[in-house]
């Protein structure tokens, strides 16, 4: 029996005493969780599609799919690395005793290293703005577009995306312990300077302009779209589908409450994502300037009111830190993915694993660095850009991909589930129930959706 088979057919007890001996403690585990959820896609995604796609009722609908979806698989992902005590791959494989399920595995981490190529791009963004923010380069007078545009055309972004693996590196290299001392630092700066940012653009002239178009609801706004735009952010937005919840799940105590865990994760994605709006309608409406979505929401509309506010500077600049803080504890789940994977498939020691993950990981993101507005801007294949094509493949394509994986087998393959999930009867049943007939079909039709298979018109 080859080393891997007697693995394969260990007892739950043996994964135990064989699997990770890394722990995260209970406070620690939430806050690394909801470091990993929050992130730029609370900022500079969500607000906008909610304003978009009918305000307060989109908000109702994106609640409804993270409570009835997002949460269940949220569970599945924390209970299959808690069972398994390993990396993806391996969890999956540990508690199938199938090595298929380990292929399954390997595409979220896949993911999870694509997405971690292009977000530290953004993130070092993020460090860059920041800095120059404080330094009082966004002020009244300066061409917000034409800053943005001359930073993204250089090779600026490359040095700061450096920094970013490098901070992301030197925090994952301590493992789970490094990782939670790193979000329960950051976690608490993270809520007071939303918080402190949301009162102050609140008492802005014209900011109640902004909280309407947020969340004045509009249920004609709602079609059969928002429901897949919404769940496929819930999924986004509590990093699923990637592996990160299944890397962390391997680091808790038995003796965790998962349900209460993922309770407190949900609450805290969805606050955050409330608050996050409150900060950036009002402020772009305050100025009468176009909010918009992505890149240019962050990075130039809202510098412009930055720019025409009594004190701009520090407002401006705190945003930046709250961006860069919630990119970063992001950045740091999705980093330990491949990490985990390369020290229990390939024995690989922690700092060997850390330093050649984070290089690489630097490596694929150049391109993507440099590819909007930069060195290869013109590089295009098809409609998108290096940059594009990372994003729309791990988020659009892997990442419902993953989640379905997870539905299938914690719904149908994993024989030993009821044990490990510590779930009350009454939930447990309600939980297999979604995870067995309805994530699966949603899922799947979110896949169709973003990939672009499936379209309404
Ligand atoms: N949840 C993060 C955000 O909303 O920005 C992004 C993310 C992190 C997605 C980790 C997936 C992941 F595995």
């Amino acid at each position: 029996m080859s080393k891997e088979q007697r693995q394969i057919s260990k007892s739950d007890k043996d994964i135990e005493s064989s699997g990770t001996k890394e722990r995260f403690t209970r406070s620690g585990f939430i806050l690394a969780a909801i470091g990993s959820s929050v992130g730029l896609g609370n900022m500079w995604k969500f607000p906008y599609i909610t304003g978009l796609y009918g305000g307060a009722a989109f908000f109702l609908l994106f609640t409804i799919c993270l409570l009835l979806i997002g949460l269940p698989v949220l569970i599945a992902e924390m209970t299959i690395g808690r069972g398994g005590r390993g990396s993806p791959a391996t969890s999956l494989i540990r508690l199938s005793g199938q090595r298929i399920w380990g292929s399954f595995g390997v595409l979220s981490i896949a993911g999870a290293f694509f997405i971690m190529s292009f977000y530290a791009v953004v993130a070092g963004w993020t460090l860059h703005y920041a800095v120059i923010s404080f330094g009082g380069a966004i002020r009244e007078g300066v061409d917000v577009e034409a800053t943005f545009n001359h930073f993204i055309g250089g090779f600026l972004p490359v040095l700061w995306q450096f920094v970013v693996m490098l901070v992301t590196g030197w925090i994952v290299i301590r493992g789970a312990s490094g990782i939670e001392k790193f979000n329960k630092v950051l976690i608490p700066a993270l809520v007071l300077i939303l918080l402190f940012l949301m009162v102050r653009v609140l008492m802005l002239p014209g900011a109640g302009a902004g909280v309407e178009f947020f969340l004045r609801p509009d249920f004609s706004k709602l079609s059969n779209e928002s429901v897949l735009v919404a769940l496929g952010h819930a999924f986004f937005s509590l990093s699923l589908g990637m592996g990160t919840m299944m890397t962390y799940g391997a680091y808790v105590d038995r003796e965790q409450s998962l349900g209460a865990a993922t309770l407190a994760v949900g609450g805290g994605d969805l606050l955050y994502a409330l608050l996050a709006g409150l900060i950036i309608f009002p402020t772009t409406f305050a100025y009468g300037i176009e909010p918009g979505q992505g890149p240019g929401l962050a990075f130039v509309a809202l510098p412009a009111a930055f720019s025409a506010m009594p004190l701009g500077w520090l407002f401006g600049g705190l945003f930046f830190i709250l961006l860069a803080i919630a990119a970063l504890t992001s950045c740091v789940s999705l980093l330990e993915v491949p990490i985990a994977f390369a020290i229990d498939r390939w024995g690989w020691g922690r700092n060997k694993a850390t330093v050649i993950t984070s290089a690489l990981c630097f490596l694929v993101g150049v391109p993507s660095a440099i590819s909007v507005g930069g060195a290869v801007n013109g590089l295009h294949w098809g409609p998108r850009s290096f940059f594009d094509w990372t994003d729309f493949i791990a988020s659009n394509i892997i990442l419902p991909l993953g989640g379905l994986v997870v539905t299938i087998f914690v719904g149908y393959v994993w024989k030993n589930v009821a044990q490990q999930a510590g779930l009350t009867a009454g939930w447990f049943m309600l939980w297999l129930f979604i995870l067995r007939f309805v994530a699966p079909i949603l899922i799947l039709l979110v896949f169709l959706h973003s990939s672009g298979l499936l379209s309404f018109g």
